[in-house]
């Protein structure tokens, strides 16, 4: 099998992985839900003739170790997420976790002098409990009480998620990563116009863009809209609706900066009430922290200021803040020499998108190789990959293991063994 009949099969797998959805006709996987346990049996079907061992850890992280070529070894980790945006494409995420499949496919059967653990993440997408990262948290020991306790929208807690899984909670801490680990490579697509605008197959990473995420309640007044003359009137929804529009004009008059609300919900919705309530995300990027933090205290300055002129209450929530992250540079050199190997010039660039690597990139040296994203679309069904690029990007991985095989740390530890 060449890597081009590799690449052909990573995307099938991956297509075959968009099927296995919450919802009817389109992909939707959330944190823990029933399609993941088809997910991980899925993958766990290509890993285990491998001779990897795998495992589901207590944050429902699937986890597959390749054996080192002897017993003692550092392990490089390999992966990225297995959650989804609602009607999802089919390559975000799980991408990063075939292509560790493919990747051990390619080793034939060939050990290494450093073990490999491939891992699908359980939630990065941050869509069941409005907090992103879950699964990458438990590995640099962050899945905190308070996002344990933390609820989705039918009550249920991170907790007892796990627990409904079959999971037990008090193994959270034996998920974390062990200290023989040499680095986090996560295989991503780009997710934007970049690489494709540069017809450029493979990009590496060299910093992941600082993100907020907040939720807001504007409370009004329920009230008969055929009753209520205009100027008695409490409405949620206008209220939302104006700061909507600010929170836009926020954006296009600070540079950098981008400011999503992308959901809106009101209550009781129906076309005869004026709206009691309404709630809104929102979420704010910038690739320098202090402005994004800056701006995400504007934009709730300016709900109070709304709310207040109105009557009216808002109230919000932090559910993220999340810095800025650097990955690591010895570990882009050998990235980019792994791309040039391929046969294609490597773009060095930041991503606007987060990832389980500025998670892991904490506690490990962690760095991430985008693949192009044709027409730069992504969390809608219409993302794609190009066959010649996957093919790259398997190429490129099986350099990477080269060139670590025979970097210092590792020739040093053969010495020692
Ligand atoms: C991940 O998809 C993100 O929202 O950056
Ligand atoms: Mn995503
Ligand atoms: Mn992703």
């Amino acid at each position: 099998m060449n890597d081009e009949t590799r690449a052909r099969t990573a995307i099938e797998r991956c297509r075959t992985l968009a099927g296995f959805s919450q919802d009817l006709g389109s992909t939707r996987r959330m944190f823990l839900s029933p399609p993941m346990r088809d997910c991980h049996r899925e993958i766990t079907s290509w890993l285990k003739p491998l001779g990897a061992e795998v495992r589901i850890d207590a944050a429902g992280n699937l986890r597959g170790f390749y054996a080192a070529d002897r017993a003692v070894a550092p392990r490089l980790l390999i992966g990225s997420h297995l959650d989804t945006v609602p009607n999802a494409g089919a390559f975000d995420g799980i991408l990063g976790v075939v292509l560790g499949v493919a990747l051990l496919e390619a080793l034939r059967g060939k050990r290494l002098p450093f073990g490999i653990e491939v891992i699908g993440f359980s939630e990065e997408e941050g869509q069941r409990f409005g907090t992103p990262f879950i699964g990458s948290r438990a590995l640099v020991g962050r899945l905190d009480e308070e996002l344990l306790n933390r609820k989705d929208d039918r009550g249920i807690c991170v907790r007892q998620a796990i627990q409904d899984f079959g999971l037990d909670p008090r193994e959270i801490p034996a998920a974390a990563l062990s200290g023989d680990t040499l680095g986090y490579v996560e295989f991503h697509i780009e997710q934007g116009p970049v690489l494709d605008g540069l017809e450029r197959p493979l990009g590496v990473v060299e910093a992941i863009a600082g993100q907020s995420r907040l939720e807001f309640v504007f409370v009004g007044s329920v009230n008969h809209a055929g009753t209520t003359p205009m100027n008695r009137r409490q409405d949620a929804i206008a209220a939302a609706a104006e700061w909507i529009t600010a929170v836009e004009r926020e954006a296009q008059q600070t540079d950098g900066l981008l400011a999503t609300i992308g959901s809106v919900t009101a209550k009781p919705g129906a076309a005869n009430v004026i709206a009691g309530e309404t709630r809104l995300t929102l979420d704010v990027r910038h690739g320098s922290d202090e402005v994004r933090n800056r701006a995400a205290e504007t934009l709730v300055r300016l709900a109070e200021a709304i709310a207040g002129r109105r009557g009216m209450s808002v109230a919000h929530t932090t559910r993220l803040t999340q810095r800025s992250v650097a990955m690591d540079p010895k570990l882009m050199n050998q990235i980019e020499e792994a791309i040039r190997l391929s046969g294609c010039e490597p773009y060095k660039m930041v991503s606007g998108a987060g990832h389980d690597a500025m998670i892991l990139a904490e506690r490990v040296p962690a760095s991430m190789i985008f693949l192009r994203t044709p027409h730069g679309i992504s969390h809608d069904p219409a993302e794609s990959v190009r066959v010649e690029d996957v093919a790259k990007a398997i190429a490129a991985g099986s350099h990477l293991f080269e060139l670590l095989a025979q970097s210092p740390p590792i020739q040093r530890r053969t010495q020692l063994a």
